[in-house]
């Protein structure tokens, strides 16, 4: 086989900007083939693509909601005609809608719940079959430090970030004699536009909390992705690894 034909493929949700603009080009610089998932901004989508095909890989681009069932599986079998097989997943979709409890909306906390912990369960499940019959996958998750630690006023956040945990751990016990490992990363302050809309104050008071006292950026969280997606990380699973500077 050629060294195109040997090329693995990588799923990346959310795949547009910040961490997950970051994971698709190391994961592009590894050699893989990306599907680019974005939900609505094609533009920023495009850049995220003309940066990995640097790389010499190909690239799918795909619109779609992962909350939504239809989509996940739509985005399956794009993947599936275009390049025949999916290695790698990594859940990076996500969304902030930031309350004190007594004033969060049922909606508010069912959007965030919808996105960021159903939204990675349908991807699972539509990879898993695929996955099962190659006797190889990978699977990373994008958790929170908050998830682990709390937060206030992010009562929706924390419980889909701590959902997803639990959800990693389970899914990598069922799944860890096919040669697929599902793992999740808790990222802590990283700059990207989730993070641009806070105060210069809630920065510097977040920034202290930091033993690295300074924010991450989305390039050191997309490392240890693609440690995770690698074929070395072959005896690695069900694990949460925090990129938080010390934080947590
Ligand atoms: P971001 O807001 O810059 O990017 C999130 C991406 O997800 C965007 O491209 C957005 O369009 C996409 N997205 C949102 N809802 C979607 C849906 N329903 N279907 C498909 N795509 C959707 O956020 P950032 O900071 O890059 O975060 C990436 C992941 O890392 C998220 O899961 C986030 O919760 C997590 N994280 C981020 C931290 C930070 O400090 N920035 C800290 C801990 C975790």
């Amino acid at each position: 086989m050629t060294q195109k034909e040997n090329r693995r493929t990588a799923i990346v949700t959310g795949g547009s900007r910040g961490i997950g603009r970051a994971a698709c080009e190391v994961l592009a610089a590894a050699g893989n083939n990306i599907v680019i998932n974005f939900a609505g901004n094609r533009r920023a989508a495009e850049e995220t693509a003309a940066a990995c095909e640097k790389y010499g890989v190909e690239i799918l681009l795909a619109q779609g909601d992962v909350s939504c069932p239809e989509d996940c599986d739509v985005l399956v079998s794009r993947t599936m005609e275009q390049f025949g097989r999916i290695d790698i997943l990594v859940n990076n979709a996500g969304i902030t809608r930031d309350n004190l409890l007594m004033r969060m909306s049922e909606e508010e906390f069912d959007q965030v719940i919808a996105t960021n912990l159903k939204g990675s369960f349908l991807m699972m499940k539509a990879v898993s079959r695929q996955m099962m019959k190659q006797r190889y996958g990978r699977i990373v998750n994008l958790s929170s430090v908050v998830g682990l630690m709390g937060n206030g006023g992010q009562v929706n956040y924390a419980a889909s970030k701590a959902g997803v945990i639990g959800m990693t751990k389970s899914f990598a016990r069922e799944v860890a004699s096919r040669g697929i490992t599902v793992n999740a990363v808790a990222p802590g302050f990283i700059q990207t536009d989730m993070t641009a809309a806070m105060t210069e104050a809630a920065v510097k008071a977040a920034a202290s909390a930091v033993p690295a006292g300074r924010m991450g950026r989305p390039e050191e969280v997309a490392a240890v992705i693609a440690f995770l997606a690698s074929e070395q990380a072959s005896y690695v699973t069900g694990q949460v690894l925090a990129v938080d500077g010390g934080m947590y």
